[in-house]
């Protein structure tokens, strides 16, 4: 199963990423987390940021949506440009009407689960989608300590995703660091976001190759 690392900007020097994207390059994605200081209580940036991003990065962009209603604003990303948009099942009117139209403008369609969100109503949903993302920490905040009361929901999606056949990525955020990942990667994750662990090191690179090396165990 491929591994991918997606470091989280969030992370990052805000007065120089175009700098700090050139730290990543042995990144898969770009992790951008847009929080509105209504669904989550940070403000981060919209989508101007995101299109001058996109502009400048060597790498994809995975868009992570902590923001009220998603229905109306996550189209704008993926017109943008962006890899993937992953929105809050907590904050959509119509997930999966959201998730045609972003696949029809050419993005990749994720949802996103808060740690005490259940899994179950969207098991049978998951041929909608071509990312889950599961919260390991409260979203709002980088820094965090990884939870692991929500692994359940990754053996649920994992089990899915193989009865189905699926090519469904399964995303973990918050908390991710060479001591937890391994932990993520068992329980069935594939993707991987991880903030302060990799911005935080020395060597952003080596990191990226360690956090890999350790998913892959
Ligand atoms: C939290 C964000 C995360 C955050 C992760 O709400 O969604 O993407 O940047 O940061 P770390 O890896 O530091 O927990
Ligand atoms: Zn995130």
């Amino acid at each position: 199963m491929p591994i991918r690392i997606n470091p989280s900007i969030l992370a990052a020097d805000f007065a120089n990423f175009e700098r700090e994207l050139g730290r990543i390059r042995a990144a898969d994605l770009v992790h951008v987390d847009i929080m509105d200081n209504h669904f989550v209580p940070n403000l981060t940036f919209g989508l101007g940021m995101v299109e001058r991003l996109q502009q400048v990065s060597p790498l994809p962009l995975d868009v992570h949506l902590m923001i009220d209603d998603p229905d109306r604003w996550a189209p704008g990303y993926a017109e943008v440009g962006a890899s993937s948009v992953t929105f809050h099942a907590e904050a959509v009117s119509d997930p999966v009407a959201l998730a045609r139209r972003l696949r029809s403008i050419g993005a990749r369609a994720g949802i996103a689960l808060k740690p005490g969100t259940s899994v179950e109503p969207y098991l049978e949903l998951l041929p909608e989608f071509d990312q889950v993302l599961v919260m390991t920490v409260e979203p709002g905040f980088g820094g965090q300590s990884f939870m692991d009361s929500t692994m359940h929901k990754l053996h649920a999606l994992r089990a899915a995703v193989h009865r189905g056949g699926l090519d469904v990525w399964l995303q973990v955020d918050g908390g991710i660091t060479a001591e937890t990942i391994d932990i993520a990667a068992e329980a069935g994750a594939d993707t991987f976001v991880a903030g302060s662990s990799v911005f935080g090191a020395a060597d952003p690179g080596e990191q990226i190759a360690l956090l890999r090396a350790a998913a892959a165990r």
